[in-house]
């Protein structure tokens, strides 16, 4: 049966940087709904156009095409194995459309790990945060610096910081996320699923714990 995993937590509190990690390490297949939309916006898609006008503001895109955009990623061949689901679901609705559609594919939510952080530490870590532009790889400019500045260490491309980490649309990200989205916590208690992770740590000691609630060695 496929294993997915629903990686919740506030905007900056390492997220993506956990993902790839324990992407490689279980094999499974990363999927960010923020990466997805960041794509079709450099592609220049409608999709694309539609979702810069919500993210660039800060506010969710609508959960009808989220959930269409995530239905079709997860239909795709690298997801017959499970996913490790990064910024999906973000509301209530988006996370019954999951449990519609992972029916669909024979499978459920497993695990929904809950990375927590303290609102000073998610400001200093999406202010200093630096971005490749080829494939999202992930750097800050204290806590994991580049080899080279501006530079992706992985790819070669340049980094770059992103439109949405403004401070102004930081704060209403946050906003954002504890009026629509921490109700998720609640939701995935409920079902037996959830399990918080103190985040104020370094990456290692997160990685660690997350492993420890997939059962992973
Ligand atoms: P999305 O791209 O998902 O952004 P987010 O949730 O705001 O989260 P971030 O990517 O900013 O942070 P992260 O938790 O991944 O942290 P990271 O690992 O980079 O969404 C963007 C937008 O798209 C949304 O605002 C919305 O508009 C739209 N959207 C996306 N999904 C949607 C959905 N489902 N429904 C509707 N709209 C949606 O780490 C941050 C920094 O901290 C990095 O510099 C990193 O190096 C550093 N860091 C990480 N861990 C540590 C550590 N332990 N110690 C020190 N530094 C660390
Ligand atoms: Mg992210």
């Amino acid at each position: 049966m496929p294993t997915y995993i629903v990686l919740l937590g506030p905007p900056g509190v390492g997220k993506g940087t956990q993902a790839k990690i324990i992407a490689e390490k279980t094999g499974l297949s990363h999927i960010s709904s923020g990466d997805l939309f960041r794509e079709n916006i450099k592609g220049g898609t409608e999709l694309g156009k539609l979702a810069q006008t919500y993210i660039n503001k800060g506010e969710l895109v609508p959960d009808e095409v989220t959930i269409a955009m995530i239905r079709s990623r997860l239909s795709r061949p690298d997801c017959k194995g499970g996913a490790l689901l990064d910024g999906f679901p973000r509301t209530p609705a988006q996370a019954d459309a999951l449990a519609r559609i992972l029916a669909d594919f024979g499978g459920k939510v497993e695990h929904v790990p809950c990375i927590t952080a303290s609102m000073t530490t998610l400001v200093e870590r999406l202010s200093g945060r630096w971005t490749c532009r080829a494939q999202g790889h992930i750097f800050h400019q204290v806590y994991s610096p580049p080899k080279k500045p501006s530079v992706c260490d992985v790819d070669g491309s340049e980094l770059y910081q992103r439109d949405d980490d403004k401070a102004e649309t930081v704060k209403r990200r946050i906003q954002v996320y504890v009026e629509q989205t921490a109700p998720l916590i609640a939701y995935y208690r409920q079902r037996g699923l959830l399990a918080e992770i103190d985040g104020e740590r370094t990456v290692e000691e997160v990685t660690a714990d997350l492993l420890a609630v997939l059962k992973h060695k």
